[in-house]
C-alpha cells in the first residue's frame, strides 16, 4: 500500500477519489451557514470532493441539483430536505442508478426508508419538548393564563413540524399555557421580526414568546424593543439553535432560554460516506447530542459556543 500521508483522498469502491453531491437548504441562518462551512470543511479533511448545491429553501431547487448529481454520476448524495414531503420520486430515481443517498440534519417522510441509507441529525421532537420543559418548570408557580405567541419555521420542513409537535405535547398537560398565535417566520431574521410586529399589533397580551430558532428570535427581539417592552423581561424568549449571537443576547438577558441544535455535521457525514460508498452497512439513524442553556449558564458557556 502507499506510504503513510502519501495518499489523502477517500476511495470509492472503483479506486477513484469519492465525489459526493450536497444539495444545501439555502443560508436562512447562522445555524445553516455553521452547518455549510462544517460540511466543506469535513469534506476537505477527508480528500472527498464535494459538488455543493443551495437550494434557497426551495424544493424544486433541491430536486433539480439532486437530479444533476445522478446525470453526473457522484458516488455519494446527502441533501437536508428543505420540506418533509414529496421525495418518493427523486429518491427512486437515485436508487435505480445505484447511488447511495443520506440524509441530514432533516428527514423525509417517505414511508420506503430503503429510498435511503442513513438520516444524520437532530431528535427536534426532542428540541420541542425541552423548550416545553424549560417553560412548565419556569412558570410552575404562577397562576396563568399564560399567552404564548410561536415563529414556527418553514412550512412543512421537519425541524418546524417537530418543534411545534414536542412543545404543544407538554404544555398540554397544565390549561394554563395558551399559544395565542402561531406563524411561519420562515427561520429568518427579517421574517422573524416582520411576524412578531404583527403578533404585537394583534395581541394584548403576550408573556412568551417560543421562536423555533435563533435567527428568528433575534429579529423578533428587535420588534419586541421597539414597541417599547423589553425582550427576556416584559416577553420571555425561548429559542432553538445556540449560534453565538443568541449566546450574547442570553447574556444581555434578552432571551431566557436557548434548545441547543448542532450544526457541525461535517465529520459524521464523510464517515457515512465513506462507508456506504464502500458499501458497508450503517445504522439506519445517527442522533445528534445536545444540551439546553437556560440564561444563567450563558456567560460561562459563551466562550466555547463554535458556531
Ligand atoms: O434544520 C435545522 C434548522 O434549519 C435550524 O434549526 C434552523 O436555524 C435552520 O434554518
Amino acid at each position: 500500500g502507499p506510504a503513510a500521508g502519501s495518499s489523502s483522498g477517500a476511495k470509492a469502491g472503483s479506486g477513484k477519489t469519492i465525489t459526493l453531491g450536497f444539495a444545501q437548504v439555502g443560508a436562512e441562518s447562522g445555524w445553516r451557514t455553521a452547518n455549510t462551512k462544517s460540511v466543506q470543511e469535513a469534506a476537505k479533511k477527508a480528500g472527498i470532493t464535494l459538488k455543493f448545491s443551495d437550494a434557497q429553501q426551495k424544493q424544486e431547487n433541491q430536486i433539480k441539483a439532486i437530479r444533476t448529481f445522478i446525470q453526473q454520476k457522484v458516488d455519494v448524495i446527502a441533501f437536508s430536505p428543505v420540506v418533509e414531503s414529496g421525495w418518493d420520486p427523486v429518491l427512486k430515481e437515485a436508487k435505480d442508478a445505484g447511488i447511495p443517498v443520506i440524509l441530514t440534519d432533516r428527514a423525509v417522510d417517505s414511508k420506503d426508508t430503503s429510498l435511503y441509507k442513513t438520516f444524520l441529525g437532530s431528535d427536534f421532537v426532542k428540541e420541542g419538548k425541552s423548550a416545553g420543559e424549560w417553560l412548565t418548570s419556569a412558570y410552575a408557580n404562577e397562576q396563568g393564563p399564560v399567552n404564548i405567541v410561536e415563529l414556527q419555521g418553514t412550512t412543512g420542513s421537519a425541524p418546524a413540524n417537530d418543534r411545534k409537535a414536542g412543545f404543544a405535547d407538554v404544555i398540554r398537560a397544565d390549561g394554563k399555557f395558551k399559544i395565542v398565535a402561531s406563524q411561519s417566520g420562515d427561520f429568518t431574521r427579517a421574517k422573524g421580526k416582520e411576524v412578531m410586529q404583527a403578533f404585537l399589533k394583534s395581541q394584548k397580551d403576550i408573556d412568551v414568546l417560543y421562536a423555533h430558532n435563533d435567527d428568528m428570535a433575534l429579529g423578533a427581539i428587535q420588534a419586541i424593543e421597539e414597541s417599547g417592552k423589553k425582550p427576556g423581561t416584559d416577553i420571555k424568549v425561548i429559542s432553538v439553535d445556540g449560534i453565538k449571537d443568541a449566546f450574547v443576547a442570553m447574556t444581555e438577558g434578552k432571551i431566557n432560554v436557548v434548545v441547543e441544535c448542532n450544526p457541525l455535521l461535517g465529520d459524521q457525514l464523510m464517515e457515512l460516506t465513506k462507508k456506504v460508498a464502500a458499501g458497508e452497512s450503517v445504522p439506519p439513524r445517527v442522533e445528534t447530542q445536545e444540551g439546553v442553556f437556560p440564561q444563567d449558564k450563558a456567560a460561562a458557556a459563551l466562550p466555547s459556543r463554535n458556531y
